[in-house]
C-alpha cells in the first residue's frame, strides 16, 4: 500500500471493517455466541453482495485477529468451522461478481485445510476486479514487524520499504477505518495503514450492519477534509 495521498476526488477506494459486537448481539437474544457470529457472517455476506454501487475498489474485513486465540477452544472452532463454511458456500458468488479474494495476517498458521481451501479461493479469484480483503490470524504489529524485517534483509528500512512488504502492499491506500459495536479503539488492526485514514466509531452491532450503513458512512466520509499534516 502506497505512501501518501492517492485519492483526489474526495470518493472512498478502500475501507476496511473493524466486525466487532457479535458477541454481545447473541448476549442480548439469551443466545449463543456462535449465533452471533453466524448471524455476522450473515452481515458479511450482505455486505459484500450490496458493495457494487458503493464504488468502492477494496473493502478489508478484520475478521479474526491474532489475539482471538484467546478465546474459549470452543469458540476458536465455532469461528474456523464458519470460515470453512462460508468459503465452500460463498466463493462460486465471488467468481460470478468479479469479487477478487486477498487475505492479510498470517493466515497459513491456519489449520492445513483452511489453508488450502483460501489457496483454491485465491487462484479461482484472481481475476476479480473488486478485491475483498480479509484479516486471517492478523496482528498489526506482527504485520509491521514481518515487513520490517523484510526491509532489512535487502538493507533498506526506510517507511516505503516497509511498506511495500506489508500484506497489504497491493492494496490502494486506506481511506476509511469503521469500527461496529461501539468500542473506540483499534485492537492491532491496520495500524501502520491507519497512519492518515478517516475513522469512524459506530453503535450497530456487526450482525446488525448493513450496507445502508456502509452507504451513510461514506457519505460521512465525503465530507471530511483530509489534511495530511499539510495546509
Ligand atoms: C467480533 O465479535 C467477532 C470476532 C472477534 C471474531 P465479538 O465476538 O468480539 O463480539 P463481542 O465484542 O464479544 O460482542
Ligand atoms: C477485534 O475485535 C477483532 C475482530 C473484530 C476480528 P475483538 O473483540 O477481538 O477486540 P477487543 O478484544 O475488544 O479489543
Ligand atoms: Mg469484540
Amino acid at each position: 500500500m502506497g505512501e501518501g495521498p492517492a485519492q483526489t476526488d474526495g470518493r472512498a477506494r478502500h475501507v476496511a471493517i473493524i466486525m466487532d459486537g457479535n458477541g454481545r448481539w447473541a448476549k442480548k437474544r439469551a443466545l449463543p455466541r456462535a449465533v452471533g457470529h453466524q448471524r455476522g457472517v450473515e452481515a458479511v455476506r450482505r455486505l459484500v453482495r450490496g458493495l457494487e454501487p458503493m464504488g468502492l475498489d477494496c473493502i478489508t474485513l478484520y475478521a479474526f485477529s491474532s489475539e482471538n486465540w484467546k478465546r474459549s477452544e470452543d469458540e476458536v472452532d465455532d469461528l474456523m468451522n464458519l470460515m470453512r463454511k462460508f468459503i465452500k458456500s460463498d466463493l462460486p458468488d465471488f467468481v460470478a461478481n468479479d469479487v477478487k479474494l486477498k487475505i492479510i495476517g498470517d493466515w497459513r498458521g491456519l489449520a492445513p485445510d483452511i489453508v488450502a481451501m483460501l489457496e483454491d479461493a485465491l487462484e479461482q479469484t484472481s481475476k476479480g476486479t473488486k478485491t475483498l480483503a480479509v484479516a486471517l490470524n492478523y496482528g498489526g504489529q506482527d504485520e509491521i514487524v514481518r515487513a520490517a524485517a523484510k526491509a532489512a534483509e535487502i538493507g533498506e528500512v526506510t517507511a516505503q520499504s516497509i511498506a511495500a512488504n506489508l500484506d497489504t502492499h497491493d492494496l490502494p491506500p486506506l481511506d476509511l477505518l469503521i469500527r461496529t459495536s461501539g468500542e473506540i479503539r483499534l485492537s492491532n488492526f491496520l495500524l501502520w495503514q491507519a497512519a492518515y485514514a478517516e475513522m469512524l466509531f459506530v453503535d450497530t452491532l456487526w450482525p446488525d450492519f448493513k450496507p445502508e450503513h456502509l452507504a451513510e458512512a461514506l457519505d460521512d466520509f465525503a465530507k471530511r477534509e483530509r489534511r495530511y499534516g499539510g495546509r
